[in-house]
């Protein structure tokens, strides 16, 4: 088992958007094998590589049990059809929001071996690789609720006992400084 640390919500590492993968090398391979035995340890839908602290484009699914793995995705959406249901994060455990996501997604990108792959995603599946896609971009799914329920997530994150306030979020548009994110106090 190479299972790796997941890092939390308020790691910078988790807003910084990754760096393609220009490599189809055996690095990139231990890569996508921690990413799966350490998504599978925890029983996640998916994972991506910021989350275990490296920046590159790559993300490990295993929903309805179909497992596998994505290098440099790129999303299309045949329609504008949509879903609306309870979303999760490793980086952000045990809180569950509802989240609108597109329907249907089909998901262009390459295996680690640098084949190209596409999937076809609906319900859950499309979830999973919106979700992760959005790692990849530093982009969270609290980021993706309406302003309600975004101040609602943000309270329950700042409730939740494995938040480290000495780690604070990075935040793009602080009107506060740094001593208050999200600008809803402490
Ligand atoms: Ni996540």
């Amino acid at each position: 088992m190479t299972v790796q640390p997941i890092r939390l919500f308020g790691d910078p590492v988790l807003r910084t958007p990754a760096d393609p993968v220009v490599d189809f090398d055996a690095e990139l391979r231990k890569l996508v094998a921690d990413l799966t035995d350490t998504m599978r340890e925890q029983s996640g839908a998916g994972l991506a590589a910021p989350q275990i602290g490296v920046g590159l484009r790559v993300f490990t699914f295993h929903v309805d049990d179909v497992l596998g793995h994505l290098v440099n995705p790129v999303l299309e959406f045949p329609d504008a059809e949509e879903q609306d249901g309870p979303e999760g994060c490793l980086s952000i455990p045990g809180l569950y929001f509802d989240t609108k996501r597109r329907q249907n997604v089909i998901a262009k990108g390459f295996t680690g071996h640098g084949d190209p792959v596409q999937i076809v995603g609906t319900g859950l599946m499309a979830r999973c690789l919106q979700h992760e896609t959005d790692h990849l971009d530093g982009v969270l799914f609290v980021d993706r609720l309406d302003p309600a329920g975004r101040k609602e997530a943000m309270k329950a994150i700042r409730q939740a006992e494995w938040y480290d306030p000495a780690a604070p979020p990075t935040v793009k548009l602080s009107p506060h400084g740094a001593g208050s994110p999200f600008g809803l106090g402490r």
